[in-house]
């Protein structure tokens, strides 16, 4: 895993621009794995900024997310194809039938879990991964487990991860207890995998991910394992 070390989450934003967009420029139509959270936002912005701007032309490239929330739908204000089209795609006009998120509404789950898989096959796998992490070590809604679990499925999310995200909904009881979520197998195939780390509430995660064991119970450790993982924290996630 290569660290890039940054000073704050400005600097980490326009670190991960810079490095995505270098992608985008090499390959105009990369399929890019895309995650949700307050952590790739300043990227996004800067991303979208650069497309406006004409120094770069992401119209060529597809979105592949990780996650949604089983129970809301793309146009609910939580949903996280809400998210990504407020944050990301509307701020450059981006044709949205190239961006793919898992359906949390869809009537039959599992087979919805096996449409996104042959999805981002369909799609020749991805060619750039963005992650976050959470504060137990999860990537997209992979959570502590027993198991690295390979393909597209359902998750239970954690006490912690639900506590975590209650801030974007107005009651706690409202956050889902449930998620699609990409798996490992997909995550691990990404040829390129851009993992974004800021502020101290990640510092042990991070530490943990990076020198600690390989076990599904912190899940980001997997990524040890990835041949080309960039890691771009900031200093208070590294203070550990
Ligand atoms: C969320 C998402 C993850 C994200 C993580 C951290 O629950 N499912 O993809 O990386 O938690 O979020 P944040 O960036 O807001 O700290």
């Amino acid at each position: 895993m290569k660290l890039i070390r940054v000073k704050n989450y400005e600097e980490m934003s326009e670190k991960a621009a810079a490095l995505l967009g270098e992608t985008v420029a090499k390959k105009g139509d990369s399929v890019l794995g895309l995650a949700t959270g307050s952590t790739p936002v300043g990227m996004y912005q800067r991303l979208a900024d650069a497309h406006n701007a004409g120094k770069l032309n992401l119209s060529g490239v597809c979105g592949v997310n990780l996650d949604e929330y089983i129970g809301i739908g793309g146009d609910h204000e939580l949903s996280y194809r809400y998210f990504m089209s407020k944050n990301f795609y509307s701020l450059f006009g981006f044709d949205e039938s190239r961006a793919h998120i898992p359906n949390g509404l869809a009537a039959d789950l599992p087979k919805e879990c096996d449409r996104y898989d042959a999805l981002i096959e369909k799609l020749g796998g991805i060619d750039l991964q963005v992650l976050g992490i959470g504060r137990n070590g999860h990537i997209g809604f992979n959570e502590p487990d027993e198991v690295f679990l390979k393909n597209t499925h359902i998750a239970e999310l954690d006490e912690d991860t639900r506590a975590a995200n209650a801030r974007f909904f107005e009651r706690p009881a409202d956050v889902p207890s449930k998620a699609l979520t990409m798996g490992i197998g997909a995550i691990m195939a990404a040829k390129e995998i851009l993992l974004l780390v800021s502020g101290s509430e990640k510092a042990q995660a991070l530490k943990d991910a990076m020198t600690g064991d390989i076990d599904p119970r912190l899940p980001a450790s997997i990524l040890q394992l990835h041949p080309n993982v960039t890691v771009i924290a900031d200093e208070a996630a590294l203070q550990k």
